[in-house]
């Protein structure tokens, strides 16, 4: 029987498949990005005279079952992981040029030698020469005595050679670096592109399934900010890990989008700094400003995962002359600035039409828990009555569309929390029942 090479058109921009050729992409809208593309039978697809293999449910299970992991050397990582790598987990990382997702992987093969030191680990690069790679480690303080490395950009070749390697020595990580520098020879399609990565990357979870070797695929992201990449990639993975950060700033956060072995809300948090990365385990150290009084500073709590960090909002009000005054939110979603300056307008009375309003979160923590609303509506309340609020008081409060103060979950243990960490007052839905209550508030 002849196999049969089923054809379909993908959107190389969201990952959307069709049966036909279309100009523009219905499901995300752009124009020519629908390539035409031939599923390989090699790709793992059962072919017409193959037959399909069952099994008891009981020991696939049983084979499902991961025994230990491999920690990342970093706290702050395995948090993100669930406790590490499983050992035959494919994890795609994903950032912008330059965040430091060479520079972290690259530690956590530093480190690997440390904690688990019989293992070998490989970095393959094809966006880096081993030169500057070694110049890195040298600079990050890795030893690089167990660290393999290939230039090699050939899916096959590479993984042929990692065989060999995997034989001889007991693996650990391999790191791939990147995704869209290796490519498959014979099949259609540049490097870089949606057709060749599909086809490396499933090459490469193949090879990790089977092996058993943890694979970390560094992959770009599309030139929209598409963050977890293409819907099609996520598939094939176990974990979708993507790394951000602002240029101008240190701060780095690790998220889980995607993770089959553990949770997807934990956030991790890193410092990028000469050195390399450096794990932050008390963020609201560096989130939290706890210097003076001043007008337009509130202090905020917010979920992130099962943890809770503390961080300052800080707001500058000044008159506007412009018929739509600024609204500037740095950390934050502007809507939800918006949202907040309607509240005060409308139950407070306060004339926001004719201030220009910016807020920011500091130390570059993005907050998207809506617990950060009080805070928020303190920040520039503050600003904009020169009213002080103490650094040492919290608030925590989702504000709802009629001004009223949301309880939240888990507030008793944010408010433990926040004592141990040296708050004062709590100013929570459990003392203030709308948002006029921030007119009576002392200090
Ligand atoms: N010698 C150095 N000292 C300090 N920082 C450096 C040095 N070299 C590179 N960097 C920083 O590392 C960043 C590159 O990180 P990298 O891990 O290569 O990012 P990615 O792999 O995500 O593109 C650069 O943007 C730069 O800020
Ligand atoms: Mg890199």
């Amino acid at each position: 029987m002849k196999s049969r090479n089923k054809v379909a058109f993908v959107c190389t921009n969201c990952g959307s498949s069709f049966a036909s050729w279309l100009g523009r992409c219905p499901d995300c809208g752009e124009w020519n990005t629908i390539t035409e593309y031939k599923e390989a039978a090699a790709s793992g697809e059962v072919g017409s005279n193959e037959v399909a293999s069952f099994a008891p449910l009981k020991t696939v299970l049983k084979d499902e079952v991961h025994p230990g992991k491999r920690p990342s050397g970093y706290q702050e990582l395995d948090r993100v992981l669930g406790g590490g790598f499983a050992e035959d987990q494919v994890v795609l990382i994903s950032g912008e040029p330059g965040v430091g997702k060479s520079t972290l992987l690259l530690s956590v093969l530093g480190h690997q030698k440390k904690t688990a030191d019989s293992l070998r680990s490989v970095y393959i690069s094809s966006e880096e020469e081993p030169r500057q790679l070694s110049k890195r480690a040298e600079r990050l303080n890795v030893d690089t005595g167990a660290i393999y490395f290939s230039g090699a950009k050939s899916v096959e070749a590479l993984l042929s050679g990692l065989e060999e390697v995997v034989k001889k020595e007991k693996t650990g990580l391999v790191i791939f670096d990147s995704l869209q520098g290796m490519y498959l020879s014979g099949n259609t399609g540049l490097p870089g592109s949606m057709n060749q990565s599909k086809e490396v990357l499933l090459r490469i979870v193949e090879f990790a399934k089977k092996h058993k070797v943890t694979a970390i695929v560094v992959g770009h992201i599309t030139k929209e900010g598409d963050i977890a990449g293409p819907k099609f990639l996520e598939h094939m993975v176990d974990t979708v890990l993507f790394l951000e950060g602002e240029r101008m700033g240190s701060l780095r956060i690790v998220r889980a989008f995607k993770n089959r072995y553990g949770p997807t809300d934990e956030v991790g948090f890193f410092e990028m700094g000469a050195e390399g990365m450096a794990e932050v385990v008390n963020p609201s150290a560096f989130f939290l400003d706890w210097e003076g009084k001043a007008v337009g500073k509130a202090s905020i709590g917010v979920r992130q995962g099962v943890r809770v960090v503390f961080a300052t909002v800080e707001s500058l009000v000044v008159a506007t002359s412009l018929a739509f005054p600024k609204r500037v939110a740095k950390g934050m979603d502007g809507k939800r600035l918006e949202l907040i300056l309607a509240i005060l307008k409308k139950y407070l009375k306060l004339p926001v039409d004719k201030f220009d309003i910016y807020v920011n979160v500091s130390g570059g923590l993005r907050v998207d828990d809506p617990l950060a609303d009080l805070g928020l509506a303190a920040a520039v309340f503050s600003s904009l009555t020169n009213k002080v609020f103490s650094p040492r008081n919290l608030f925590l409060g989702e504000v709802g569309l009629l001004g009223n103060i949301r309880p939240a979950s888990a507030l008793s243990r944010i408010n433990k929390e926040a004592r141990r960490l040296g708050f004062i007052k709590v100013y929570s839905s459990q003392n203030i029942r709308d948002i006029t209550g921030l007119k009576q508030l002392s200090d």
